[in-house]
């Protein structure tokens, strides 16, 4: 396993749109564990492989709470089954654009089919922090980031805030 660069705003990178994965292999499962580890290394909830300069559709994610065990979850190629139309608000922040966070509304519980890390079919439902969390991940995979779902004057704000950052390090 190894650590890799994660992408930071305005990388263009981000932006891009990522590419359906042929199967689960040994070569995908390495890319699945560096992403694992840089996410915990960050440290973060979920990672999506555009987010380490990778155009895959793979996402990984912990969201286990700190005094609990960790429980790693692989997503490849996953899918939004069904929605629900009632939302629910939700903080968030991602690992591209470092200490910004702010209220995005996403609807609460979601259907999804994916493939695990074993390559086997997956459907399964989700809410609360794992429907955040996943629907932000997914977002990923089609280039949106969650500043996307804010106003252009908050947007461009967080964006002059990160560059800003990276400036001073
Ligand atoms: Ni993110």
């Amino acid at each position: 396993m190894a650590l890799r660069e994660i992408l930071i705003v305005p990388d263009p990178r981000l932006k891009q749109v990522s590419q359906t994965v042929d199967k689960v292999d040994d070569a995908l499962r390495a890319l699945m564990d560096d992403m694992l580890e840089t996410m915990y290394d960050a440290p973060g909830i979920g990672l999506a492989a555009i987010q380490i300069g990778v155009p895959k559709r793979v996402i990984v994610m912990d969201i286990a709470g700190k005094d609990e065990p960790k429980a790693p979850r692989y997503f490849v190629n996953p899918e939004i089954l069904w929605a629900s139309e009632e939302t629910a608000p939700y903080e968030e922040g991602c690992l591209s654009i470092p200490e910004i966070y702010d209220e995005v509304e996403r609807p609460a519980r979601v259907k999804l089919r994916y493939m695990n890390y074993q390559g086997e079919t997956v459907e399964e439902d989700a809410e609360g922090l794992f429907a955040v969390c996943i629907q932000h991940e997914m977002d990923h995979l089609q280039g949106v980031l969650f500043i996307d779902h804010l106003s252009r004057l908050k947007r461009e704000q967080a964006v002059k805030k990160v560059k800003k950052q990276a400036k001073a390090a």
